[in-house]
Order: structure tokens, then C-alpha cells, then sequence
């Protein structure tokens, strides 16, 4: 029984690109059940599926949960919007809350194996799918790519990925 209630969730606490406080989890929705936003990181034919952001550049797709989607639903929804990529197979991986200035989100980080791309259907936001055989190493320092990509909820998510056999 103690040992129980000693027992916490696996936490790891940093700052993003903004300096805002990210708390990073992958156990099973630690901070919510019903988090607001997703994040997916998406394969196709053995690369990684990105879209690019017109403001804040290459990033894996995801966005908000709409009112009556369920945060698997919005996962879809976005891959599609963002990259014209269909889902074959969606994984849950893990959590994070953002504590930013105002508001604090919580994102549910998903992997995806994409079965086909049909063409993007245009959303004013992003520009489409975007095919990458390796994540460069530097990404902080990349103004090409979104600050979603600069702190290290990607990395620690690649490496559980690699970790399950998954990549
Ligand atoms: P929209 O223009 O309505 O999409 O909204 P917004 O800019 O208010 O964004 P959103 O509600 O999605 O996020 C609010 C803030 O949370 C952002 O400005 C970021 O600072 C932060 N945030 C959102 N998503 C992420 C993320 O994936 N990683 C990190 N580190 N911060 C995020």
C-alpha cells in the first residue's frame, strides 16, 4: 500500500524554445484524459512525414481537438489537413503540458503509419506534406523548422520510439 501511493509518474521537466516549463510523460495520459491538442509523428515509406508551417516552418503535424472529437479523431483530422497523409495505424506514446504564458496546454503525442497521401487539400496555414530521411541533428539553431521541433519532446520521443522497435 505505501509503496503504492509513493509510486509517482515518470516526469521529465525542461524549458522549450520559449522558456515556457514543459512537463513530458510517457505513461498513460498522466495530466489529462481528455488533453486539447495533438501532436503526431507520422511515417511514410520510411520517412518521416512532416508539413510546413507558412510561419513557423517544418514541424510533424497535429493542432487542436475540435469540439465533439474525441483527441484520436483530431489526430486524423489533422494528418490530413496538414499533410493529405491517411492513417493506417495510430499509436498513443505519451503526454506533455505546456505552461505558457497565459494559458497551459496539454498535447497528446502520437505515432502514425501513413498508408497513402492523396494531395493536400489547401489549408491556408501549411503548405503541405514534407518528406525527410533523417531529422537533422541541430534543430534549435534551424530556422527552418518550427520551435515545436526545438526542445526535447522530440528527441525523448524518438528515442521511446526506438526504444518500442516502432522506428
Ligand atoms: P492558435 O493561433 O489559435 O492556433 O493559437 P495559439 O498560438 O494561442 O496556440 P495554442 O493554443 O495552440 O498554444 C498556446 C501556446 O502554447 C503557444 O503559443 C506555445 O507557446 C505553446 N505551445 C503550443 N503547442 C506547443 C508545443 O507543441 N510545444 C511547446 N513547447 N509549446 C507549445
Amino acid at each position: 500500500k505505501r509503496e503504492e501511493e509513493m509510486r509517482c509518474t515518470h516526469v521529465i521537466t525542461f524549458l522549450d524554445y520559449y522558456q515556457n516549463r514543459v512537463e513530458l510523460s510517457f505513461e498513460d495520459h498522466p495530466f489529462s484524459v481528455h488533453p486539447l491538442h495533438v501532436w503526431v509523428i507520422a511515417v511514410y515509406e520510411g520517412k518521416w512525414l512532416l508539413t510546413h508551417h507558412k510561419q513557423r516552418g517544418y514541424e510533424f503535424p497535429g493542432g487542436k481537438v475540435e469540439p465533439g472529437e474525441t483527441a484520436e479523431e483530431a489526430a486524423y483530422r489533422e494528418v490530413m489537413e496538414e499533410t493529405g497523409g491517411r492513417i493506417e495505424r495510430l499509436q498513443y506514446i505519451g503526454q506533455y503540458r505546456v505552461e505558457g504564458r497565459g494559458d497551459t496546454i496539454i498535447k497528446n503525442i502520437y505515432f502514425a503509419q501513413i498508408e497513402s497521401l492523396v494531395p493536400h487539400l489547401a489549408v491556408d496555414e501549411t503548405d503541405g506534406a514534407y518528406l525527410l530521411d533523417d531529422i537533422p541533428k541541430r534543430l534549435d539553431t534551424n530556422r527552418q523548422y518550427s520551435f515545436m521541433m526545438k526542445d526535447r519532446v522530440l528527441p525523448e520521443t524518438l528515442r521511446v520510439l526506438a526504444e518500442r522497435r516502432l522506428v
